[in-house]
């Protein structure tokens, strides 16, 4: 089972919309998913049609129970109205928990230690996080073997990545595993903007390794999708955000069959072959593909997000 975390200390940047987007292909996929939503905000909660954020059974219970066993874990998780993607709902009294758990042993492992339960009920996990640093974020980065860090592409965001990435240096300097392995994802890219197009420049040059080299474009539709709780790719698979979701999604079950084939279930390694055999050949689609993106074909293919490069 892999665990991925999108997370930034920056506001809308995309990383709900990273989740629903991806857990959308992967339910397409028919990947057995589980979406944990750490946002005391429960955007991600709202988006996959939970409109009352309290739900009797959420992650709350699990940061405030000790010793969890498996079927607690699996207690706390509901499902969603499409088959195979799985929810642990976010609630309002998560916003507590960093009181709530202060002086706890091994506080920053508890979503660690519970995804350990259910590791063989699931393909992937994909986690949001909260626009803030605390225990809810720590846990995501310790439960997770990659890191996904939305970056609009505009320069106040590119601010915003600097805080993070020294986050994950001073998480690696306590942590003695394997660290903090992390992409970074440019999002909302206008290729109409100078400053979109700078911003995706000074991306690709200061952090080369660690970005994805490719991005995320506007898309109208995203906000569409959210209004109708309903993940983009289930609701339109051919836009151009959710064909860009998909190329990422591709490149990353790729790149963790490299880093981390134990993990890697033989359903998700099969979207790799899927992925040949089912290319698009839409005219329409080809163009809007071609709009996406600001780099060459070339550079879209690597995902190197080798350790230590930043
Ligand atoms: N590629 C995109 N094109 C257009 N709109 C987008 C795109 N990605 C996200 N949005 C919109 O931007 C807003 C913020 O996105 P989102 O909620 O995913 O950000 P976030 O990082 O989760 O925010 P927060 O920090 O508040 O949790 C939403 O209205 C979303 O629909
Ligand atoms: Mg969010």
């Amino acid at each position: 089972m892999l665990v991925w975390s999108v997370a930034s200390q920056k506001g809308g940047v995309g990383k709900t919309t990273t989740v629903a987007s991806l857990a959308g292909w992967m339910q397409k996929e028919h990947l057995r998913v589980l979406v944990i939503d750490t946002d005391p905000h429960a955007s991600l909660t709202s988006y996959l049609g939970f409109e009352d954020v309290n739900l009797e059974h959420n992650l709350y219970e699990l940061y405030a129970t000790p010793n969890l066993d498996r079927d607690f874990v699996l207690n706390a998780i509901t499902r969603t109205n499409f088959q195979g993607l799985d929810l642990i709902a976010s609630s309002m009294t998560l916003a507590t928990i960093d009181r709530k758990l202060s002086g706890r042993v091994g506080v920053g492992r508890i979503l660690a230690n519970a995804l350990k339960l259910i590791e063989d009920c699931y393909d992937i996990v994909i986690i949001d996080c909260p626009p803030v640093l605390g225990a809810l974020m720590v846990n995501a980065l310790f439960a997770s073997t990659l890191v996904l860090v939305p970056t609009q592409t505009e320069f106040l965001a590119l601010k915003g990545l600097e805080g993070m990435i020294r986050t994950f240096k001073i998480m690696n300097q306590v942590d003695n595993d394997e660290g903090i392995d992390y992409t970074i994802i440019p999002t909302m890219f206008d290729k109409r903007t100078k400053a979109s197009v700078k911003s995706l420049d000074i991306l690709y040059e200061n952090y080369q390794n660690r970005v994805w080299k490719s991005c995320i474009p506007i898309d109208t539709k995203f906000r569409e999708s959210s209004a109708r709780r309903v993940p983009l790719p289930i609701m339109d698979a051919f836009s151009r955000g959710s064909l860009a979701y998909r190329e990422l999604f591709t490149k990353l079950i790729a790149y963790e069959l490299d880093k981390h084939p134990h993990l890697v279930t033989p359903a998700s390694a099969s979207i790799l072959s899927n992925d040949d055999e089912d290319e698009v050949v839409s005219e329409d689609v080809s163009l809007n593909k071609a709009d996406i993106v600001a780099k060459s074909v070339a550079d879209m293919v690597s995902l190197n997000t080798t350790k230590g490069a930043d």
